[in-house]
């Protein structure tokens, strides 16, 4: 049983007997294939959210029968979700801890002009859980507002004339994870020059005055704000790499040996082509290949059409004028993969056609 790997000794060979341009050629060749239009070169590995991985792993247990173009997870269309982390940063006067403005900022840059946007949701996670009427404070609760910002703004200021108001709501209690739905806004943000980002503002506040705007100059209470942590979750669809197909069955590779057209196994390690530095999982995949004869007669076997039925025939009586019909891929299965893109977000895509689990003569 052949277990190598093609595509190391391909890209080996490629850099002993070829030129080092044909092998960058090859290199950005699969990354397109992979929809990337160049390499990623994350600087810093942020730890990966459970729910990707938790995602990722079912992908890969149910990865015959599960859709690749939805996210159930997320009951939306898509076959990207990414996690995109918030570039902005604290509005520099912050004058009370019970009191914080944050500039948020999600580069929707990340995502190519052919993706459908299907989800963008906001998630912004506490460091810690805070119930203000156990603390002593007696009946506080927060007043949370998000504003979109309007204009470009220095980084770290946005004025109350560049800012607009988007939601605004009133928490009473810090637990666990908030989240928003801003796919509209998020659309909006992808047209370039028109992402300004938002502001998000929380208060403490007595009871019943939730609803009034925060304004930190006017404070009111001592119960601090804890720190948090806010994250775009976008889903996404790339339609050309989600195209409907039939229910695959389970699929397994035959081990007898013979030299007729079959799969073969190809196991493809991402470290032997220097990807560990960007892709989280899996380590890498088994491709597989086909090779083989398709010799006459053709049986049913070998999955042949009528064309490379009589292709054989004619080629039993004239060798040399007529080849044999090619040992092609017939069926072919997903993937998922989970890496980091430049901006450090963390990326779980599924992608079709990755596996051959069926060859045939054609
Ligand atoms: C999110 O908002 C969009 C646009 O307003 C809407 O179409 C979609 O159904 C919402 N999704 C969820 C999960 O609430
Ligand atoms: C031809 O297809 C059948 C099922 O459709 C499969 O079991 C068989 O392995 C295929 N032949 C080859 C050579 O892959």
């Amino acid at each position: 049983m052949a277990s190598f790997n093609l595509l190391f000794l391909l890209f080996l060979s490629t850099f002993e007997f070829v030129s080092a341009e044909n092998a960058q050629l090859q290199e950005r060749l699969f990354l397109s294939a992979l929809g990337l239009s160049s390499r990623p070169r994350p600087s810093n590995h942020a730890s990966v959210p459970s729910l990707l991985w938790k995602m990722f792993k079912k992908a890969e247990m149910k990865r015959e029968e599960s859709d690749p173009c939805t996210v159930p997870e997320y009951g939306v269309k898509g076959n990207i979700v990414r996690y995109v982390l918030d570039q902005g940063s604290m509005i520099s006067d912050r004058s009370s801890p019970a009191c914080m403005e944050r500039r948020l900022f999600f580069d929707m840059s990340v995502l190519e002009d052919v993706e459908q946007l299907s989800l963008a949701q906001l998630e912004i996670k506490f460091k810690h859980n805070l119930f203000p009427t156990t603390q002593g404070a007696g009946s506080q609760a927060f007043s949370m507002q998000l504003y979109r910002v309007v204009r470009p703004t220095l980084k770290g200021m946005a004025h109350e004339s560049s800012r607009r108001l988007f939601l605004s709501q009133s928490v009473h209690y810090i637990h666990g994870t908030i989240r928003f739905n801003l796919t509209d806004l998020a659309e909006s943000w992808r047209r370039p020059g028109k992402n300004y980002g938002m502001v998000l503002a929380l208060k403490s506040t007595p009871l019943g005055n939730e609803l009034d705007q925060t304004d930190c100059s006017t404070q009111s209470s001592q119960v601090e704000i804890p720190e948090l942590v806010a994250t775009l979750v976008v889903v996404s669809l790339n339609p050309h790499q989600c195209r409907s197909r039939k229910k695959r069955s389970a699929h397994y590779l035959p081990v007898t040996p013979s030299n007729v057209c079959k799969p073969r196994r190809l196991y493809i390690d991402f470290k032997d082509v220097g990807w560990q530095d960007w892709i989280i999982a899996p380590q890498g995949y088994a491709a597989n290949y086909c090779h083989g004869e398709c010799p006459f007669p053709l049986s049913e076997r070998l999955n042949g059409t009528n064309h490379a039925i009589l292709q054989t025939l004619v080629h039993s009586f004239d060798p040399k004028g007529t080849p044999q019909p090619c040992c092609v891929p017939i069926k072919l299965s997903p993937i998922s993969m989970l890496y980091y893109d430049n901006n450090d977000n963390v990326v779980l895509r599924h992608y079709e056609d990755m596996v051959v689990d069926e060859c045939g003569c054609r």
